[in-house]
């Protein structure tokens, strides 16, 4: 595919280029073709639900249901909308819904302006329910949410041993002590050796990829991301703890089923989770999503006694960032609904809206004093804004230099640099490092070949970890922006491509 085609947009969630990653492994059951001419009885979760989530939800969800039919509940569904039920026990030949299905009377469903008609195969799953007697399958409440029985039937698949193409680096987070370097790949984390460039650890997710990685306090590994469209989570794991299985000097954790290595979920939504951040003081952990919502728990006693404090929903669309002051009393967040917000956790209140980007906004920050905000986005400008005072939400300036869309912007906290640090990552292909004081270009990290869209910096801020579309992962010393290490960060493709510093 060429690279021409691809944009930031089709990076994140909701991508149809995601769906290229199913060329990796088998297509798990529930997205795959459609079932078969049914033999034995039809279920209605397993065989009915899938098809109506996918052809009619979209204009049948809880929200504005068109015609008034809610189809995410088998009562509502059973109920009917505007018209009577659309489905008569043992009787196909009396439902509405076959009508719809098959456009009897010219008016079809999907609607013929909006989609194909289905398939006849799945029409006939749904005319043989019926004519089965339209049963819930048992111990399936008829007021459950359907979206969530169907995830809940989901079972995610195991990463190939040898991946068959490079995937896309979607996050990074290095381990506590900086020596490796934990990244997102297909249904699974792998650990790196910054140094050596080697694969050391997999473990498996049940999400399709990690958007946001955060290590926590006591050593645990929050991680937010989902299935596009499908489902979205955060999750701890400890990828120390488990029963390994090591394969060819490559430990391999089940972070899927092993309570072990996924010690707590801590989300569980309808999209995936964009971003994570923690606080500066350790003791609280905010994320942001696709629902448009940022959650905010009190961690201070342990992830596995997490307690949510807070959903804040004050974002028109998706959350892409979010940030904590250095006092942990605000958040910063970006968002596709084009605005950096700020957030007063005490007073649960919106203090500034920033609106200068006009476009999508993928990163967030905010000086250590708490005056200064920072945000960078989809018009490839960082802009720095005033986050207190009278002028609260004016911007202060714009740096610009990246050719393309700023996909993540990250703040080197620690290790003293002079002066204080943003890094960001751009679909230009190029990390860029800013001085935060006056927004003047310090370096440009040149060498990846796709779009960058993965960022880490090491807690000594004396390292930066790029990972890009096409699998690179580069790690770069701050202070020259000499490469340490550079390798595919897919398994079995993983080619070290520069030789470890003397
Ligand atoms: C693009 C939006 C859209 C999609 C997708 C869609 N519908 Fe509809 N549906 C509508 C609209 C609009 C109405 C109400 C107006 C009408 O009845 O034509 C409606 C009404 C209906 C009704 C009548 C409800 C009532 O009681 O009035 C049924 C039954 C129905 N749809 C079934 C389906 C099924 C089954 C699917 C999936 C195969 C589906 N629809 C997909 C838009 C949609």
């Amino acid at each position: 595919m060429p690279r021409s085609r691809f944009c930031v947009l089709c990076v994140v969630p909701g991508s149809a280029l995601a769906l290229s990653l199913f060329l990796l492994t088998p297509r798990p059951a529930a997205a795959a073709e459609p079932p078969a001419p049914p033999k034995g009885p039809v279920s209605f979760i397993n065989d009915v639900a899938p098809i109506l989530k996918e052809n009619c939800y979209g204009c049948h969800g809880v929200k504005n249901p068109k015609g008034k039919l809610d189809m995410t509940k088998f009562a509502s569904f059973q109920k009917g909308g505007t018209k009577d039920s659309p489905f008569v026990a043992g009787k196909p030949d009396d439902s509405y819904i076959l009508d719809v299905l098959t456009a009897k009377n010219n008016r079809r469903m999907p609607p013929k302006d909006t989609g194909d008609a289905l398939p006849p195969t799945k029409i006939a799953v749904i005319s043989q329910w019926i004519q089965e007697g339209a049963k819930l399958d048992a111990g399936i409440d008829d007021k459950a949410d359907l979206i969530h029985e169907l995830r809940l039937r989901w079972i995610p698949p195991v990463a190939p041993i040898v991946y068959t193409r490079p995937v896309e680096i979607t996050a990074l987070a290095f381990t506590p002590d900086n020596k490796k370097l934990v990244a997102s790949d297909h249904h699974e984390l792998t650990v790196w050796d910054v140094t050596a460039g080697k694969l050391e650890k997999r473990i498996r997710t049940r999400a399709r990829r990690a958007l946001a990685m955060v290590f926590l306090p006591d050593g645990k590994l929050a991680v937010a991301g989902g299935r596009p469209g499908e489902e979205g989570d955060v999750r701890v794991y400890d990828i120390n703890a488990g029963t390994p299985k090591v394969v060819d000097g490559v430990t391999y954790l089940d972070g899927v089923d092993d309570k072990a290595v996924m010690v707590k979920q801590l989300l569980d939504s309808d999209d995936e989770v964009l971003c994570l951040a923690l606080s500066p003081d350790g003791k609280k952990l905010a994320s942001g999503g696709c629902d448009r919502i940022v959650n905010v728990w009190d961690i201070s006693g342990g992830a596995a006694n997490a307690q949510l404090e807070q959903s804040i929903e004050n974002h028109a669309d998706w959350v892409f960032a979010v940030a904590f002051s250095a006092d942990g009393k605000h958040l910063v967040t970006g968002s596709r609904d084009k605005t950096a917000k700020v957030w007063d956790l005490t007073t649960k209140e919106s203090v500034l809206t920033f609106p200068d980007h006009q476009a999508p906004v993928y990163g967030v920050a905010i000086k250590a004093d708490g005056k200064t905000g920072f945000s960078a986005g989809d018009d490839n400008q960082v802009r720095a804004w005033n986050a207190t005072g009278d002028q609260a939400g004016k911007q202060v300036r714009a740096s610009g230099g990246h050719g393309k869309t700023i996909t993540k912007l990250v703040e080197v906290a620690k290790g003293g640099t002079t002066p204080p640090l943003l890094v960001t990552a751009s679909a230009d292909d190029t990390v860029r490092v800013w001085n935060e004081d006056n927004g003047a270009a310090v370096r440009t990290l040149a060498g990846h070949t796709d779009y960058v869209y993965a960022l880490a910096v090491s807690s000594d801020g004396a390292l930066i970890a790029s990972g890009s579309f096409n699998s690179e992962i580069k790690v770069w010393k701050t202070a020259d922006g000499t490469v340490v290490r550079a390798f595919l960060g897919s398994p079995g493709l993983a080619v070290p491509t520069a030789a470890a510093p003397k």
